[in-house]
């Protein structure tokens, strides 16, 4: 590990994934349909008509999970609970069950010296709560607070670190302007209101973290180190829009309590009078966090573009008028996305220059790549181009702290191989690879390489 910067002592290493993309056991113990169960079981949404009904058989094989976990050396485990476990109604009754299967969970981390990271919502909404309105409508934004109590109660004492909503990005923007992610939808001003109410269930969640003394809350963003394709005046405008909608729509109302002055410039009159929010809002919203998490994967590359919807009255919420291009001259992950480790460290030294000390501690609760891993003749699984990618990310992420931005962790994605939502199982973010027919878990070659570097860290 010699041509590895260290990390100061407490530095929290970990290891992350989601309910829906690992567990399975979509229809056992009284767990009620999610928006996801419906958009991956509607023929033509998901590759090959995959669905996360058995994924990595997780709910089954935690132990044997776990176990790779403590093998792991990591600190701390994120995952993230179902909510139609717990509710399998969105709202009213407990699922004992639903809330057993996690308390076991935290029960076996816990017994392997092992922190518990819980995310309360990664993206499997109640299908009973969408079909009230799911994120438009400010009564899901409450059942959250209500299902977080609930969960809070039973597990609060045992698990330090909460986070409450999972790239509020992607659930807002893909789930109701792009339709690529669950309920599907593509609207204007309905996904500017879903923005708003997942913010607001945000607040909410956090109170009631809070209440149940919690020792730790916050919230996890996919921030985006947006850079311009040519250095014209179009394009910086561009960036400016696609900053707004990937990072200011979250950061400006949470670190800053206010709503982003490059709203109208961005969304034009599908933001104006916006009638979702309300006077208090903002108040809740920015309470003030343990931490906030921050996923990176990427930069994005953005020039400008027209509309692609000629009439007002049709466009979504994001279409506004900028488009991501490749960038030339670096590798490309599986998923297409360009490799640029300075963007990490660049992204994490401007939020501290924008937000000064409203930026509370950062945990890095998400990076790592796709690769087109294959099982060689000895059995291992040589991803060389993970274990780089890891490298590098992590000595960017050293560079920012270096540059005075105050991470405590880094959690890397993903433990396990999963169901990678649109793209079904054909990505493979995992540093151990699941074999989808037999479920055998095999450690790859930058899980070892992670190992040591924990290893090395503790000395
Ligand atoms: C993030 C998600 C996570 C996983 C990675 C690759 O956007 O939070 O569930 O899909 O991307």
């Amino acid at each position: 590990m010699s041509d590895f910067p260290g990390f100061p002592p407490g530095f929290v290493f970990g290891a992350a994934t989601a309910s829906y993309q690992i567990e399975g056991a979509v229809r056992e113990d009284g767990r009620g349909p999610s928006i996801w169960d419906t958009y991956s079981h509607t023929p033509g949404l998901v590759a090959n008509g995959d669905t996360g009904d058995t994924a990595c058989d997780h709910y089954h094989r935690y132990p044997e999970d776990v176990a790779l976990l403590r093998d792991l050396g990591v600190d701390s485990y994120r995952f993230s609970i179902a909510w139609p476990r717990i509710l399998p109604e969105g709202s009213g009754a407990v699922n004992p069950k639903g809330m057993d299967f996690y308390s076991r969970l935290v029960d076996e981390l816990l017994a392997a010296g092992i922190e518990p990271a819980a995310t309360l919502y990664h993206w499997d909404l109640p299908q009973a709560l969408e079909d009230r309105g799911g994120w438009r409508v400010r009564e899901t934004a409450e059942r959250f607070a209500e299902y977080t109590a609930v969960v809070a109660e039973h597990l609060g004492d045992r698990v330090p670190r909460w986070i409450t909503l999972n790239e509020p990005w992607c659930s807002a923007f893909l789930g109701y302007s792009v339709g690529r992610h669950a309920p599907g939808a593509r609207e204007g001003r309905g996904a500017l209101a879903a923005a708003h109410h997942l913010l607001v269930g945000h607040g909410l969640a956090v109170s009631a973290l809070r209440a149940a003394g919690v020792r730790e809350a916050g919230i996890t963003l996919n921030l985006d180190r947006n850079l311009p394709a040519t250095g014209s005046p179009a394009d910086l405008a561009a960036v400016v829009r696609a900053d707004t909608q990937h990072n200011l729509v979250w950061t400006d109302p949470i670190l800053a309590g206010r709503y982003p002055a490059t709203e109208e410039e961005t969304w034009g009159e599908l933001i104006t009078g916006a009638d979702f929010r309300r006077d208090g809002d903002l108040e809740l919203i920015s309470q003030p966090l343990d931490f906030l998490g921050i996923n990176y994967y990427r930069p994005i590359v953005v020039a400008d573009a027209p509309y692609r919807e000629s009439d007002p009255a049709r466009r979504v919420a994001t279409d506004n008028r900028y488009e991501e291009v490749r960038l030339p001259g670096v590798r490309h992950t599986a998923m297409g996305w360009p490799v640029v480790p300075e963007s990490f460290t660049d992204l994490l030294v401007r939020l501290k220059e924008r937000y000064g000390d409203a930026l509370p501690p950062v945990h890095i609760t998400e990076n790592g790549s796709a690769e087109d891993d294959a099982v060689a003749a000895d059995g291992g699984v040589h991803d060389t181009d993970r274990v780089a990618y890891l490298r590098d990310h992590l000595t960017a992420l050293r560079a920012a702290m270096d540059a005075g931005v105050d991470v405590r962790g880094y959690y890397v994605w993903s433990l396990l191989d999963n169901f990678e939502w649109a793209f079904g199982y054909d990505k493979r973010f995992g540093i151990v690879r699941v074999d989808y027919d037999t479920q055998e878990r095999t450690p790859k070659d930058s899980y070892h390489w992670y190992r040591k570097l924990i290893a090395a860290h503790r000395g």
